[in-house]
């Protein structure tokens, strides 16, 4: 975990040190099937940063991706909302449906940057809510017993 604050310098641009974070973090991936490659960094709502990377295995459906990686840390941690998350890969892809019903457990409405890590200058930002319209949440369960 560092802060955002941290990774970026005196010029940066707003939004540079999550998008150098999920860079970095791509290569920590371990992606010896696919070879695909992805970082991502999450931007807790405190201003800290969490990390992840793709984890493959030989049994490929245990594979988890970098966003959930990285979203797992920042629970960990106890972070529980984020203001965005950065994900780098080869072209810039956006979150699998899978990771996108896993996020948007916690902020809907934050923002995912796609970062193209063969050309990190090039990113664009979509909404959370945009990538999973009508999603299912915990306000859509009738019984919540612990509550
Ligand atoms: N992958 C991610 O980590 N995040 C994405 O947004 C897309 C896909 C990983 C899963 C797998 O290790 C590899 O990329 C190829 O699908």
């Amino acid at each position: 975990m560092t802060s955002a604050e941290g990774l970026s310098g005196p010029d940066a641009s707003p939004g540079q040190a999550i998008r150098r974070a999920a860079m970095e973090a791509r290569g920590r991936a371990y992606a010896p099937y696919s070879n695909f490659t992805v970082g991502a960094a999450v931007l807790a709502s405190d201003g800290t940063l969490h990390t992840g990377a793709n984890i493959e295995n030989a049994s490929y459906g245990l594979t988890i991706c970098a966003e959930r990686v990285a979203m797992a840390a920042a629970i960990m941690s106890g972070r529980s909302t984020f203001l965005a998350i950065a994900v780098a890969s080869p072209g810039a892809v956006a979150p699998c449906g899978a990771c996108r019903q896993f996020l948007v457990e916690f902020s809907p409405q934050a923002e995912v940057i796609l970062v193209d890590a063969l050309d990190p200058a090039r990113f664009r930002t979509v909404r959370l809510v945009d990538l999973l319209p009508e999603y299912f949440s915990g306000t859509s369960l009738p019984h919540r017993p612990f509550e």
